[in-house]
């Protein structure tokens, strides 16, 4: 069976007239074509065809549908036959396959509308309920506002999501592929979310496509945790309130990028309709090249606190690669938008948001003057390297030169000086140099650390996937292993890769997928029997992670240095059940000595 929404395309792309022209002689009458019917024994044309339609008609027999009911019933076709064969045409290749894959992304769809019902259902028909919408209440979502968002409720009940969708005939298999269920070691169903505000999260075409749970009473997990990536729902794709907005962003031609859909929430509520936020990951060049489908006009209103600061400037250098020049609006005091409405009303956020929207540099530029100390050298200097630091991103002329000659005055020193200072200075330079290891203790590794390396190599491609996100991380990583780093023939890929992050950073301040395969592109030699790329592919295709939570970089970076204790153990056991090897024990014990500096952070 084919799936109807590909009927539906197939329909709409296939020109109706020439399709039945192919075997009716039709004449313009109007709008429509008419021809003799081939249904009955037609004597005077009596079947009009209509491509805006998408119909053919015959007022004689009565005999009426759309192309593919008339392609199947011409040719005595079943209608996936005709569908087929009328997409061949249109260079579309309707494999079995593909047939499937549709058929099982309505059945997601299916099942994440459900859930949605559910969840919202439950907001309103429990007693976990009443206290969930108190919370609510008192952040100013009425029920009103919950009925057009269809927020809902995920119960604190183990299995309550999982018997319902069950009652609807949705799959185990598909409730486990959206991430709703999990099973335990016993095989039980149990759901993902529990004891949390549930919102549901569109993709562009307006489906369901994932959630956004955040918990409303004390508790010490995380305040969010959103669907995780699955086959209908891909974070680095989605928007929240994309969908919603759109209507609004075209009538303002205008976008506004916000951090947190809370804040999205608060900017409906105060009047401003074409907000969207990421869903708790940055920006990436889908969700720019999504927003530039309908306008150029991209306005970034991001909390006025470091890790805000951090995600305009590299938002504003990703827009840089599409030639968009975005505007910006920090709000004072590093209140989001949520908490200044709460603070002063809608109506000030509306209009602080109206009046002091401005390119995204020159508040970039402000707020670097705002924490200078003029008089004091160091503060002047580290205000320079600020300005520099986004301009580097821009890679525009005009806006370096603009600048340039802005801090020239500031500064009061000579904008070729500054000039000189832009080409020359680079920020960081480190340097990571490789421990090696002994092939012949890499070959004595016993069967126990193998379990003990899976754990190390997933922890450093999720501390990967965060550090090209962030500089900063890179540098905290750098810090933390002081310089060394663990290799053994299957671990040096990560050397390699980190070393050359590390030559990129001390450039650059920002990084992105491109940037990272176009490192591992040059690190790719024929000669070398490793695929880099095929490496960094992995990474960045398999390994999610949400690059807001420093909690799990810092574990990663813990599991690493146990790790790397365990396996220098277990090596060191190895080595003294194995090699009789005097000059193998001496490097050993040099190499064990600077492991163990690495495991408890002695000089
Ligand atoms: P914030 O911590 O700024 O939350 O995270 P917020 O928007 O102010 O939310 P409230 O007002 O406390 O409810 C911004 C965004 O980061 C993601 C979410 O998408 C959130 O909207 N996030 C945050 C997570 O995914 N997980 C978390 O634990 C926290
Ligand atoms: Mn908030």
């Amino acid at each position: 069976m084919i799936p109807q929404h590909i009927k539906k395309q197939i329909i709409d792309q296939t020109n109706i007239v020439e399709v039945v022209g192919e075997v009716v002689s039709l004449a313009k009458k109007g709008s429509s074509y008419f021809g003799l019917c081939p249904f009955h024994d037609d004597k005077h044309p009596s079947m009009s065809v209509n491509n805006e339609k998408k119909m053919f008609n015959c007022f004689s027999c009565n005999t009426k549908g759309n192309v593919i009911f008339f392609f199947s019933k011409f040719h005595h076709l079943t209608e996936d036959q005709a569908t087929i064969q009328l997409a061949k045409r249109l260079g579309i290749e309707i494999s079995e396959q593909t047939s499937k894959e549709a058929l099982q992304q309505e059945r997601l769809f299916k099942t994440m509308k459900e859930a949605s019902n559910f969840y919202h259902f439950y907001l309103n028909n429990s007693q976990e309920g009443l206290i969930a919408k108190q919370y609510l209440r008192e952040r100013g979502i009425d029920d009103h506002l919950i009925e057009t968002l269809q927020i809902g409720l995920a119960s604190s009940e183990r299995d309550y999501l999982y018997q319902a969708l069950k009652g609807k005939n949705c799959s185990e298999l598909d409730q486990v592929e959206l991430g709703l269920i999990k099973l335990d070691d016993k095989s039980q169903a149990y759901d993902v979310f529990r004891q949390r505000i549930m919102f549901p999260v569109t993709n562009p075409s307006g489906q369901v496509a994932g959630f956004s749970g955040r918990i409303y009473q004390a508790s010490d997990q995380a305040k969010y945790i959103n669907s995780a990536d699955n086959a209908i729902f891909h974070k680095g794709q989605i928007l929240y309130h994309f969908y919603e907005a759109l209507s609004e962003i075209r009538k303002q031609d205008k976008v506004m990028l916000l951090e947190g859909f809370m804040d999205v929430i608060a900017c409906m509520k105060a009047g401003i309709g074409y907000g969207v936020a990421t869903m708790g990951t940055a920006l990436t060049k889908e969700h720019i090249q999504l927003l530039l489908g309908v306008t150029k006009n991209i306005v970034l209103c991001f909390d006025g606190d470091d890790a805000g600061i951090h995600a305009m400037k590299r938002s504003a250098g990703l827009l840089a690669r599409f030639g968009i020049l975005p505007k910006a609006v920090v709000l004072p005091n590093h209140l989001d938008p949520d908490e200044y409405a709460k603070k002063h009303g809608g109506d000030a956020l509306c209009n602080y948001i109206r009046q002091h929207e401005k390119s995204v540099y020159d508040w970039l530029y402000d707020i670097a003057i705002q924490h200078t100390v003029f008089n004091d050298l160091e503060s002047m200097e580290k205000l320079k390297k600020n300005v520099f630091e986004f301009l580097r991103f821009s890679k525009q002329n005009t806006i370096v030169e603009h600048f340039l000659k802005k801090l020239s005055t500031d500064l009061d020193v000579s904008v070729e000086t500054l000039k000189q200072d832009f080409g020359t200075l680079s920020t960081y330079a480190p340097e990571i140099e490789a421990v090696e290891i002994l092939p012949t203790i890499e070959k004595s590794f016993s069967t126990k650390p193998i379990e003990i390396k899976k754990r190390v190599f997933r922890a450093y491609d999720v501390v990967i996937r965060h550090m090209i996100e962030s500089k900063k991380k890179f540098l905290a990583f750098n810090e933390k292993f002081e310089n060394t780093f663990y290799i053994d023939n299957r671990l040096s890929i990560y050397f390699d890769f980190i070393k050359k992050m590390g030559i990129y950073f001390a450039e650059n301040d920002e990084m992105d997928e491109e940037d990272f395969m176009m490192l591992a592109t040059s690190l790719d030699t024929s000669s070398e029997l490793k695929s880099y790329t095929a490496f960094a592919k992995r990474i960045l295709t398999d390994t999610m992670v949400n690059v807001n939570d420093n909690t799990e970089f810092e574990q990663c970076l813990q599991a690493i240095e146990d790790c790397v204790h365990e396996l220098s153990q277990a090596n060191l056991y190895n080595k003294a059940m194995g090699s009789k090897n005097n000059e193998d024990i001496q490097k050993f014990e040099t190499i064990r000595k600077r492991q163990v500096k690495i495991v408890s952070g002695e000089d």
